[in-house]
């Protein structure tokens, strides 16, 4: 999304750390295509594996038919959209094209478009399903892609998303990392370059419990990761801040858009 001349200093800075965190995304994928090299295949097969438990939380609230319009935002390299073996199911991300090129087999299992979550290339009502796994946080306007997630679901139709979650003392870093790249301070620190934002649990919830949608499920396993992270070996600065303050446990929803009014 270009913005227009009259952009604020605020958003112009957004915008940056955005595409600083997708230029971070690219060459991390670089990385993985060429140490894969001929493994590709092992990794078709795992993500089937993980497709397929996904699948199985979306059709405990109904069975997913062959005649549904899936959408993954932000399929990735290898998202759900490529192992979910359904009819018509889409991908979607800021970096389709050079996916294709980095990771062909799994790629050509389903059709990807290049474009941002925040402003969806679909109609209103336009998928029975959406999917989003551990993504909003990379991208420069996150809950721009949240409610546009919910605009092109249909109503009835159905939402998976996922995103990592952390103790707030991590949104307060992400923050002042933010402030200081803005201010031209040219220091990078890789989990707060990598992503645009670093969310707590009760944050998400909150986004989720003001959109129109009847919430199947929604739980992270905070608990067990605050517990292992606790009990690792000390292993530096990381592993210390970590059992004091946990970082990357993981929130899953399910849930499906109400009827319109
Ligand atoms: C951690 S990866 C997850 C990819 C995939 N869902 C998976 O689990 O394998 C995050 C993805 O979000 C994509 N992304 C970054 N900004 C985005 C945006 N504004 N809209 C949609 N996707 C975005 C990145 O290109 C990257 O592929």
């Amino acid at each position: 999304m270009s913005l227009g001349q009259n952009a604020s200093w605020t958003e112009r800075k957004t915008d940056e750390r955005g595409r600083r965190a997708l230029e971070r995304q690219l060459e991390y994928q670089q990385d993985k295509s060429r140490s894969l090299s001929d493994a590709e295949d092992e990794l078709v097969r795992a993500n089937f594996v993980r497709s397929q438990q996904v699948r199985q939380k979306i059709e405990s609230v109904r069975p997913i038919s062959a005649a549904d319009r899936i959408l993954e935002v932000g399929s990735g390299a290898h998202g759900l959209v490529f192992g979910i073996a359904a009819g018509y199911g889409i991908g979607l991300d800021p970096l389709a094209v050079e996916y294709k090129t980095l990771f062909p087999k799994i790629q050509r299992t389903a059709p990807t478009v290049a474009a941002i979550g925040e402003a969806l290339p679909f109609a209103d009502n336009s998928f029975d399903i959406v999917m989003s796994d551990n993504v909003i946080d990379h991208a420069s306007r996150p809950f721009d892609v949240v409610d546009e997630i919910i605009r092109v679901l249909k109503p009835g139709g159905l939402l998976y998303f996922t995103v990592n979650v952390h103790h707030p003392f991590y949104d307060l870093a992400s923050r002042l990392h933010g402030t200081w790249n803005a201010l031209g301070i040219k220091l990078e620190l890789s989990a707060f370059a990598d992503h645009t934002i670093h969310l707590s649990e009760d944050r998400i919830r909150g986004v989720f419990a003001s959109q129109p949608i009847n919430i199947h499920s929604q739980a992270s396993n905070v608990a067990t990761t605050r517990d292992i992270q606790r009990r690792a070996a000390f292993n530096g600065v990381d592993s210390l801040l970590k059992k004091v303050f946990f970082k990357n446990a993981l929130f899953e929803l399910v849930a499906e858009k109400l009827p319109l009014n």
